[in-house]
């Protein structure tokens, strides 16, 4: 008979996707990644025997039973993480922090520890600085809270050890890269290490009841580096991302155990630290050309909330065999499309000349909604008709140059109103659902061709005003 094996065994793990492999190879077969597999130390399981099974009278309970009462939230004093988070902080809860090296991470768990230490304390564990240069950034963010305790360490084991000893109502390990376990042999920031850590920190913060944030670096590719295996760990996983020589700073929740995942946090970086963005549109909107062929308004919705960004697009000869095409903050395919009814159903001519394609701010304008503005503002560039600057655009566009109606159209029009905007254009099926608004003019359109007879009569009406 074959001698059954009953040692644990070991298995490889992609750092990328987090596929599982008993053998390794120079190549994931889930993602196709080279030189991803990591060996990770096996678990072990107890084999199963009858007679030690344990006794569940008493924690298997009917689902009305289940006290949902004892949920208690803390503010952190930040309006926009409170709303990323569902409502606050979750008492022992583990938030992962994700985002590049310097977008401001520290910044933002530091800045909110003066409100939370007004009546928490606060351990903040550090294995990536000293605690001066703490203590000089604290200064400058004016957070100098007498509840907030400061711990320099990297051993895992020994912060888990600090937090039992302290009983902190809140703590933050800044980050996961820096800690390890003495007892496992792989380097920190190994996959290993930061799935062991992470288990180990969710275990003391389930059993202590301690919400706690943890901070991870993404790697190039955006993922939390050392990343999957984290994120079924943690409770929520929000990341903390913008553009590097932009200034503001735009936080999403990618996961939320607690709470929506379509809420966005905008935060402007400042030289005293993150200052929280509550009017997102006047920022994106500010500065912005007038008079100017080839630009739109844009209304998108994150989460429950409206915002407005400004489309560009610039339509140019090209002096390539293949004209070249660009699109940032907007799908590439979903431009084609656009291009591709505009030349089918209108006849305009784009096949030799370059496109490029702009959403002001590096926002990302990624519902169908987009559509009908990036189609008039493509439409205005070719034929360098001017969009009026008190125009906004809502609407779905489909392939044969109809317009359809989007959710939240009056959440988006109550917006542009509120931002000074006098002409909306919007899908015809949604007007019923558009009270009159005083100060905004609204056309319903049920196609492209509806649409672009409206901007020829805000032109002519520009040129011989009404008397
Ligand atoms: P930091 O919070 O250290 O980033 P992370 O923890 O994500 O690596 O942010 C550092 C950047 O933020 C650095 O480039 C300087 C900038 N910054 C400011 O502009 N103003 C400030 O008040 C602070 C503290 C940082
Ligand atoms: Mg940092």
């Amino acid at each position: 008979m074959a001698k059954k094996n009953n040692s644990p065994k070991i298995q490889f793990v992609c750092s990328e996707c987090g596929w599982t492999s008993s053998k390794w190879n120079g190549c994931c077969q889930n993602c196709g990644e080279w030189n991803t597999l990591q060996e990770i130390a096996p678990i072990l399981h107890n084999s199963i025997n009858s007679e030690s099974l344990t006794d569940f009278s008493g924690r298997i309970c009917a689902i009305s039973q289940i006290d949902t009462q004892s949920e208690i939230r803390y503010s952190t004093g930040s309006g926009e993480l409170d709303r990323v988070l569902g409502g606050g902080l979750v008492k022992g809860s583990i938030v992962l922090l994700g985002g590049e090296p310097g977008i401001g991470k520290s910044t933002l768990l530091l800045q909110i520890c003066q409100f939370l230490g007004e009546n928490h304390r606060i351990l903040y564990i550090s294995g990536e600085e000293s605690g001066r240069q703490i203590r000089l950034r604290a200064e400058r963010l004016h957070v100098m809270s007498e509840n907030l305790l400061i711990l320099i360490e990297n051993n895992a084991q020994i912060v888990c050890d600090a937090i039992h000893a302290e009983k902190p109502d809140v703590v933050i390990i800044d980050s996961i890269q820096t800690m390890q376990i003495t007892d496992i042999s792989s380097t920190p920031g190994s996959l290993t290490q930061v799935r062991e850590c992470t288990n180990l920190f969710m275990h003391t913060a389930k059993f202590l009841e301690i919400p706690m944030f943890i901070v991870g670096h993404v790697n190039k590719d955006g993922a939390i580096a050392g990343p999957k295996v984290m994120e079924h760990i943690v409770d929520t996983v929000l990341f903390f991302e913008g553009e590097r020589h932009m200034s503001y700073r735009i936080l999403r929740a990618v996961k939320n155990r607690f709470g929506s995942t379509n809420e966005i946090g905008v935060f402007d970086m400042q030289e005293n630290g993150l200052q929280e963005v509550e009017n997102p549109s006047q920022m994106l909107l500010s500065g912005r050309p007038v008079g100017v062929s080839g630009t739109c308004i844009a209304c998108v919705m994150e989460g429950s909330r409206p915002i407005l960004a400004e489309v560009q697009t610039l339509v140019s000869k090209s002096s390539y065999a293949s004209a070249k095409r660009t699109a940032t903050g907007f799908d590439y395919n979903r431009m084609s499309l656009l291009l591709a009814v505009l030349e089918k159903r209108f006849g305009l001519n784009y096949a030799t000349l370059d496109v490029y394609l702009n959403i002001v701010g590096g926002f990302k304008l990624d519902e169908p909604a987009g559509d009908l503005p990036v189609a008039l503002a493509l439409y205005s560039s070719i034929t360098d008709k001017i969009i009026p600057d008190s125009l906004i655009a809502i609407g779905e566009v489909g392939l044969a140059g109809e317009v359809r109606s989007v959710s939240h159209i009056l959440q988006r029009v109550e917006e542009a109103s509120r931002m000074g905007f006098a002409i909306c254009i919007i899908p015809k099926q949604s007007l019923s659902a558009i009270p009159k608004i005083p100060g905004i003019r609204i056309f319903g359109v049920d196609s492209l061709r509806q649409a672009f007879t409206v901007l020829a009569r805000l032109e002519s009406e520009q040129q011989n005003p009404p008397k």
